[in-house]
C-alpha cells in the first residue's frame, strides 16, 4: 500500500513535515515515509517491533564496531557452540523451542541454538561496552529479520508445522539489516494511548483489524528480542501478556479506541489503513472520521486487492483494503 499511502497524503495535506506512524510492526511504512522526506515518529507496543523501528528509522549509518575483533555478522555467523563459554541451560529457545528439549517444532535444533548464541552474544558485547546502543539494535534486527526464514511456521507462531518444512533444513544466516536516510526520526515503545500528545503533522494508524491480537502470533520474536526466559505456557509455547492486548482487537472496545485516536491526537491530518471486513464497520469507522473533520476534508479510499502474499491463497472476493484520509476540525 506504499503507493497508496504516498498518494493519500500527496492529494490531501500541504506543509507536513512531521509524520507519525503509530502501529509501526515491522516499520516498512515508516522506513518508506522517512526516504520521503519526513521526519518520522514511529511505535509500537511490541518489543520487537522497537528493535526493527531502532535499526530502520532512527539509524542513518551503520554503527561503529571498531571495538569488535572482526564484522559483528561475520562473526556471529560462525558462532559454534563448542568454540562459546554458553551453558545448554542458557539457550531458550533450543530448550523450548526445538525437539532438542520439548516437543515443538518451530526450529531445527542446529538453529535454534545458532539463534541462542547469536542472541547471548550480542548481549554480552553490549553488556562489555564493545558495542553501543545502535549497534545493539543493529544486530538484533539482523537476527530477527533472519529467523523467520528457517522457522517451521506457516507465517505466524501461533502454531508450527507438523512436518519440517524444507526451508528449516538451511542454516540461519545474519545479514546487514537495511539502514534507511533522511530527517532525523524516532522509535518508541508505547500503547498507542501514550503516543497522543506528542505533536506531529500527520498521523498514519494501521491498526490491528480483526480480534487476533499481535503478540500470540509473534510470540517466539517478541522472546528472542526481549531474551527475558519468560514462563511460557501451552502447545506453542507462549509467554504470558496483558500489557500487549489491543482495544482494537476487542468489539466491545474498538469505536471507542478509534475515537480516541482521532479526536485524542495533536496531528492536522490524519490517515487511517483498514478493511471492509474490519472489527468495526466501515459505516462506523465514516461516521467517527466526519464527526472530527473539517467540512469536506474526509475521503475514504478503497483497493480491491491485497497485495502482500503468504501461503494461505486469498480467496475472499469482497475484500477491500481501505484509506481513511482526514483533515482534524
Ligand atoms: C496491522 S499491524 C501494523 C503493520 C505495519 N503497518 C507494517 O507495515 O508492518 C498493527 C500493529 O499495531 C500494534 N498495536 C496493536 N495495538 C496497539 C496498541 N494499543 N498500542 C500500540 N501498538 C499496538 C501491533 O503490535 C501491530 O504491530
Amino acid at each position: 500500500m506504499l503507493d497508496e499511502i504516498d498518494a493519500a497524503i500527496g492529494a490531501g495535506t500541504e506543509n507536513v513535515q512531521t509524520v507519525m506512524d503509530i502501529f509501526a510492526g515491522t516499520s516498512v511504512v515508516a522506513s518508506h515515509l522517512k526516504t520521503a522526506g519526513y521526519q518520522v515518529l514511529s511505535n509500537d507496543f511490541l518489543y520487537f517491533s522497537y528493535v526493527l523501528q531502532k535499526c530502520h528509522v532512527e539509524l542513518d549509518a551503520k554503527p561503529d564496531f571498531s571495538e569488535l575483533p572482526g564484522d559483528p555478522i561475520a562473526i556471529l555467523n560462525d558462532l559454534d557452540f563448542k568454540n562459546t563459554h554458553y551453558t545448554e541451560e542458557q539457550c531458550f529457545i533450543y530448550r523450548n523451542y526445538s525437539p532438542a528439549g520439548s516437543a515443538r517444532m518451530f526450529f531445527r535444533p542446529e538453529n535454534a541454538m545458532k539463534i541462542d548464541l547469536i542472541r547471548l552474544t550480542i548481549e554480552e558485547w553490549f553488556e562489555k561496552a564493545l558495542i553501543d546502543e545502535k549497534g545493539y539494535y543493529y544486530l538484533l534486527t539482523s537476527l530477527l529479520e533472519a529467523v523467520p526464514y528457517v522457522a517451521n511456521i506457516a507465517g505466524v507462531y501461533a502454531a508450527y508445522l507438523k512436518f519440517w518444512d524444507r526451508r528449516t533444513y538451511k542454516p540461519l544466516v545474519l545479514e546487514e539489516p537495511a539502514i534507511y536516510e533522511g530527517a532525523r526520526s524516532r522509535a518508541f515503545w508505547r500503547n498507542y494511548t501514550d503516543m497522543l500528545s506528542v505533536e506531529c503533522d500527520l498521523l498514519y494508524a494501521d491498526p490491528p483489524y480483526n480480534s487476533r491480537e499481535y503478540l500470540p502470533n509473534y510470540h517466539i520474536l517478541e522472546t528472542i528480542a526481549r531474551y527475558d526466559y519468560p514462563k511460557i505456557y501451552g502447545v506453542t509455547g507462549m509467554r504470558e501478556y496483558d500489557e500487549q492486548k489491543s482495544d482494537f482487537c476487542k468489539k466491545a472496545k474498538v469505536a471507542a479506541a478509534f475515537e480516541k485516536l482521532i479526536s485524542g491526537c495533536r496531528a492536522r491530518y490524519l490517515l487511517i489503513s483498514y478493511n471492509n471486513e474490519g472489527l468495526l464497520p466501515t459505516e462506523e469507522l465514516v461516521r467517527i472520521c466526519e464527526k472530527y473533520a473539517a467540512p469536506n476534508t474526509f475521503r475514504l479510499y478503497e483497493y480491491e486487492y491485497r497485495r502482500y502474499k503468504n501461503k494461505i491463497p486469498n480467496n475472499r472476493k469482497g475484500l477491500k483494503e481501505q484509506l481513511y484520509f482526514l483533515e482534524r476540525s
